[in-house]
């Protein structure tokens, strides 16, 4: 029987083409040039899968032009980029990677927490640029996170590591919002409290945004939201871009509303707001909150499998829409 035909459509580990390369026909786009709509639909025309990323839009356009496309396997568990309800219709499995990166993004949801309270990407660029002649008391103070109320915005798997790291590790209050309550051994496990989004605004000391990106939580937190913080509170955002208003962000970090935010994820990244570049009291990083090597690499590794199990067993591992299979 002839092979099916996948298109990777970013660059990812070689080991990683070659183990698709063991079960596939495969075209991949190692040289890692960015696809625009069109030229994504070129490739998939002919094809039976996609490996994808989050920059890579799959809708009801794209599917059309595409009629063999039968599965597309996100290297992400955010999975935004697709149309899930265009994809069913086609009959086209989506899956994503949940539980490989939870830890990782865990770590770095906690790192960049304390990397904004204590504002090391502001003093390192001070130091760097050579003006540290003396010690002073107050040079760079900044906000504690033991014993402070960490207020948490989604409450799913990587919400859950967050709290624990805050409750467990650094004596934490935790304090969290979500769409449904989590259950009382998860709540105890964490050593979370369910409060509404308000009083999560108006308590948080840091406040972490987790929830995952859909027109419903299309700017969740803007102008009105941040006017509800406490002066002192910082906010980060591992989620993703556009769930923050980032123009409104930029001005209240300008106007000292908050003390200061972290940033991993930006509304129309890879570019970012301008404002955002200029204000001192924001640490920025490229959407690297799942980048550690073997988090990648198990992220890559699962969303191959997604697309051998569907080849070799008409099923996936992780699919975001089983009722698609119904269609086969
Ligand atoms: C994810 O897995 O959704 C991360 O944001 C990486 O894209």
């Amino acid at each position: 029987m002839a092979k099916a035909k996948i298109f990777v459509a970013r660059a990812v580990f070689p080991e990683i083409v070659e183990y698709l390369a063991q079960h596939f026909e495969v075209q991949s786009n190692q040289s890692d040039q960015v696809l625009n709509k069109d030229q994504l639909a070129q490739h998939l025309a002919d094809k039976d899968g996609a490996f994808t990323t989050g920059s890579d839009r799959i809708d009801g356009e794209l599917l059309a032009a595409c009629p063999r496309l039968k599965i597309c396997a996100n290297m992400a568990v955010g999975f935004n980029n697709f149309d899930l309800d265009a994809m069913t219709a086609r009959g086209v499995l989506a899956t994503n990677t949940p539980d490989v990166l939870t830890e990782t993004t865990a770590d770095f949801g906690f790192a960049l927490m304390m990397a904004t309270a204590r504002r090391m990407t502001e003093s390192e660029h001070y130091l760097r640029a050579g003006k540290w002649t003396k010690w002073s008391y107050d040079m760079f103070a900044g906000s504690d996170v033991h014993g402070a109320t960490l207020g948490i915005l989604g409450m799913g798997r990587i919400g859950q590591g967050i709290a624990r790291r805050g409750a467990h590790g650094f004596g934490m209050k935790v304090i969290y919002h979500n769409r449904s309550r989590l259950d009382a051994a998860t709540e105890a496990e964490c050593k979370a409290h369910y409060v509404s989004k308000e009083e999560l605004l108006k308590t948080a000391d840091h406040l972490v945004l987790v929830l995952p990106y859909s027109a419903s939580s299309h700017h969740a937190i803007g102008a009105a939201e941040i006017g509800l913080m406490k002066p002192t509170a910082t906010l980060v955002n591992i989620a993703r871009g556009g769930i923050v208003d980032d123009a409104a962000l930029a001005q209240a970090l300008r106007e000292g509303r908050i003390a200061a935010a972290g940033l991993d994820v930006f509304e129309g990244e890879p570019k970012v707001h301008p404002d955002l570049l200029t204000v001192p009291n924001v640490v920025l990083t490229p959407h690297i909150a799942s980048a550690s090597v073997p988090t990648r690499l198990a992220m890559a590794r699962l969303a191959a499998d997604n697309l051998v199990e569907f080849f070799s067993k008409g099923k996936a591992l992780t699919p975001l829409n089983p009722q698609a299979l119904a269609k086969h």
